[in-house]
Parts: C-alpha cells; sequence; structure tokens
C-alpha cells in the first residue's frame, strides 16, 4: 500500500473564494464587533468557522436528491431516511427535525422539568441552553485529564463514572430524567468517548433506571477512533462500531449537518414508544409533520446517503488524517493545542497562547480576531464568551468542513498559524459591549479592553 494518504475523490464542482487585505479585514472585524460571526462570508479565506452544515455533497447525495418526494404525508423519501437511519442507529422511532437543536428542544422539553438534573461528559452549547431554557440544570462530567489541555489521553471524551454516581447519589434518581453522551465531545475537544465508557456509563445508567441519550452528531469519527485505539475493535468496521455503541442508548439527538454529510437535518431517535409520541405531537407544532419534520424531501434523501458514505474506511482515515495534519505541524512549533487532535477540529489552548491576556479579556475571542486579520481565516472561541462561569478553558477552535479544503489550503492556515504566534505579544484582550441574555457569542460585540480603560 502506498504510504500518502489523499482525498479520496475528486472536484467536480468548484466554488470560488475572495482574497483580501488585512487592512479591510482590519476594519471589518471592528465593525463586526470583534464577533466573527458577524462577518459576511464573501470576507472570508479559509472558513473554519465549523464543521456543521458545510459539507460538500457527493455525486450519489446530488443524484438522490432528485429522487426528494415532497409529499407533505407519507413521503417514500422519509421510509429511506428512516431505514438508512435503523441500520445504523437501530432506534424503533426516527423523529426528523430541521437540524440537531431542535431535537434537544423536543427532547428536553418531553423530558425535563423545573429542576431536573441532566448530566453529560460536556454539552455543547446549543445542547446546555435547550437543556437550561426547559428549567433543567446541565452539569458536566468530563474526564480530570480533559481539563489539561497538553495531556495526551487515548479517550479525553469519557465521562468521569465516578461522578456520575456521586451525582446520582446526592440528586436522586427522580431529579434525573436522563444522562447525555456527546459523540464525539465537541466542547471539550472534539475527543472521542471509548466503548468501555459506553457501556460503564449504561451499566450505572441501567441500575438506576435512567436512559442514556448519545448526541450522536460526530459518531462516525468517535467509531473510527475506538477502530483506532480500542483493543478489540481493529478488526471491525465503522458501522459495526456504530451498531455497538447505539446498542446501549435508549435514544439519540442527532445534527446530520456533521456526520451526515448533508447541509441541513437531523432527528431524535429512541425505543420509547409513549415518549416518541408525545415528540412526535410537539413536532408537528413547531417542526412539521413526522415524515419531514422540517426537512425538504430532497433533505432526507441526501441524509439518507451521506450516513453511509460517512463510514466508508478511506474517508474516514483521510478525515482523521487531514485533522492530524493540521494540528502536527502547528504544534511542533509550539502552538499549545488540545492533544491528541480531535476528530472534525484542532483546538489551540488560548490561555496558553496569549497568556498575558486574563480569561476576563476573551483571550479566544482575540486569538480568533488575529488568524482573521492575518490571513483570513475564520475559527470560532468555545471559552469564555461562549460559556461564561462554566468555561474551564479558553480555546479556539479551527473545525474543518468535510470534503471541502484541500491540503494546500491546510498548509496555508498552518503559516498564518505560525505568523500570528511569532507576533503574539502584540494581541490584546476584549470586554463586552452587548450582549444576550442566552448563546450570548453568536451575537455579542466586544472592543479593545484597552479602550473602555482609557
Ligand atoms: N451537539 C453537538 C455536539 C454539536 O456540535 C452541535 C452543533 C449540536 C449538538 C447542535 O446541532 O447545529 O444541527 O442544531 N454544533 C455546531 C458546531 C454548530 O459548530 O460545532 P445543530
Amino acid at each position: 500500500m502506498p504510504k500518502t494518504i489523499i482525498e479520496p475523490f475528486r472536484i467536480k464542482s468548484v466554488e470560488p473564494i475572495r482574497r483580501t487585505t488585512p487592512e479591510e479585514r482590519r476594519r471589518l472585524l471592528q465593525a463586526a464587533g470583534y464577533n466573527l460571526f458577524l462577518i459576511s462570508s464573501d470576507a472570508i479565506l479559509i472558513d473554519l468557522l465549523t464543521d456543521s452544515g458545510t459539507a460538500a455533497m457527493s455525486t450519489e447525495q446530488w443524484a438522490a436528491m432528485m429522487r426528494g418526494d415532497e409529499s407533505y404525508a407519507g413521503a417514500v423519501s422519509f421510509e429511506r431516511f428512516r431505514a438508512s437511519v435503523q441500520a445504523i442507529f437501530g432506534f424503533r422511532h426516527v423523529i426528523p427535525t430541521h437540524q440537531g437543536r431542535a431535537a434537544e428542544r423536543i427532547l428536553f422539553t418531553v423530558m425535563c422539568k423545573r429542576g431536573s438534573v441532566v448530566p453529560n461528559n460536556t454539552h455543547f452549547d446549543t445542547t446546555r441552553a435547550n437543556c437550561e431554557f426547559s428549567g433543567a440544570q446541565a452539569v458536566d462530567l468530563p474526564l480530570p485529564e480533559a481539563r489539561q489541555p497538553a495531556l495526551i489521553h487515548p479517550f479525553k471524551g469519557n465521562m468521569d463514572t465516578a461522578r456520575l454516581e456521586e451525582l446520582i447519589s446526592r440528586e436522586g434518581r427522580e431529579r434525573i430524567p436522563l444522562v447525555m453522551l456527546t459523540i464525539t465531545n465537541n466542547s471539550g475537544g472534539g475527543q472521542p468517548v471509548s466503548m468501555a465508557n459506553i457501556r460503564a456509563v449504561k451499566q450505572i445508567c441501567a441500575r438506576h433506571g435512567i436512559p442514556l441519550y448519545l448526541d450522536a452528531c460526530r459518531f462516525a469519527e468517535n467509531a473510527y477512533f475506538i477502530k483506532l485505539r480500542e483493543p478489540g475493535y481493529a478488526g471491525k468496521t465503522p458501522r459495526e462500531i456504530a451498531q455497538e455503541m447505539f446498542s446501549y442508548a435508549d435514544g439519540c439527538t442527532m445534527s446530520a449537518k456533521k456526520d451526515g454529510l448533508a447541509n441541513i437535518g437531523g432527528f431524535l431517535g429512541t425505543h420509547d414508544d409513549l415518549l416518541a409520541q408525545q415528540e412526535k405531537d410537539l413536532l408537528i407544532l413547531t417542526e412539521g409533520f413526522p415524515t419531514y419534520g422540517g426537512l425538504a424531501g430532497r433533505d432526507l434523501e441526501a441524509i439518507a446517503v451521506g450516513l453511509n458514505e460517512v463510514l466508508d474506511e478511506e474517508y474516514l482515515s483521510y478525515r482523521i488524517a487531514s485533522t492530524a495534519y493540521l494540528a502536527e505541524h502547528i504544534a511542533r512549533e509550539g502552538v499549545p493545542i488540545v492533544q491528541p487532535p480531535g476528530g472534525h477540529a484542532v483546538y489551540i489552548d488560548a490561555r496558553a497562547f496569549l497568556p498575558h491576556v486574563p480569561p476576563a479579556q476573551f483571550p479566544g475571542v482575540a486569538l480568533a480576531g488575529a488568524l482573521y486579520v492575518q490571513g483570513g481565516v475564520r475559527s470560532v472561541e468555545i471559552g469564555t464568551l461562549m460559556f461564561g462561569e462554566h468555561a474551564t478553558m479558553d480555546l479556539v477552535r479551527l473545525a474543518i468542513p468535510r470534503r471541502v479544503y484541500t491540503q494546500s489550503h491546510m498548509d496555508y492556515v498552518v503559516e498564518i498559524i505560525l505568523e500570528v504566534w511569532r507576533r503574539r505579544a502584540e494581541i490584546q484582550g476584549l470586554e463586552i459591549l452587548q450582549q444576550a441574555p442566552f448563546l450570548r457569542h453568536f451575537s455579542a460585540r466586544l472592543q479593545p479592553a484597552s479602550a473602555a480603560s482609557k
């Protein structure tokens, strides 16, 4: 076998990207209140804001979209979607939603009430917000190792099972309507959860009669890490590993915008007939009839095909290798990153990168701004702006869209990061001018911290 890992596809349709000057970007950043969510994508050269909804679809997906059945009820596209989901995830009920957070909202509305407590390895921002919006308390139980960015651990996404036991005995089983595991753990650095941990969490849940839900957004990448790193799985296919992962779960939430290789979509899975009925009733209220759930028939078709393509071993090998490539090339020059690199993204440790900027001055936001000004690269802060007092780290995530950028794009990103690394002492902290009561990172406006103190 040749050693070079190549992109396992060729490119049929191209999308031009536009160059801007550093002066232009400095002006745009200031006008956007130092918030990269508020910058137009045509002023971005390489967009690593998210791997969500940004995948390039395959010829097979585009072909399937032509078969999209747009019937309001009983669409055959839904049947194909459900068959594809059930073959991997196994849940008796599959409820389509327009994206992951819609599944979260429905799940928490049905399962939680004021005073409920929902443990997770680490809640993603929308998961935490939807959980809290239902009146419940979202509790993160990552491993202690997960809070140390430089520490290498094969399954840094694992839940701390001792703390889960403690939480259940402290709060009482009645207050905990479900336990969640986010695979891979996005907010914790895109780190995988081992099969042993999923099994251990399930055993604890089963002993207390609490259902286990997987936040399955990046299930294929998690399955591939299990194949690479967990004893006993090297000979299994990613599909077999995924099937085993879901065999321990009572349900899942899924954003098909990640490992569904689709630009929109998601679903809620459950084995529970009663819950499924309540969830479908709510679905009709805001998302749509249960055979489309806020999606077009053609979106259901794209997901049905994408879920199979994402489990292709050659695709997963290329995917994990391209993330590792970016990580290695910056880490070997001293850039502090979360180790080992995750599946979908490289996370820079902004507190270590900018030790002169205290967490209260948003080092992650400041660093993301500097990368934009330097080279038109857009990333996202996962830290104090996103999570407020719940933030234990300030990370800058460089999320890699699936099948979109080539190795030379990654070489360019490496060059820009290293240039910012050399000039890190010049980067200033920020302070908030304006913010929303929840999910503030999407719309907050900031300014350089020194400007206000003058
Ligand atoms: N759970 C996880 C772990 C996620 O990463 C996301 C989205 C969601 C749930 C919500 O899914 O966007 O379809 O509503 N993450 C994106 C990101 C937005 O950039 O990481 P959604």
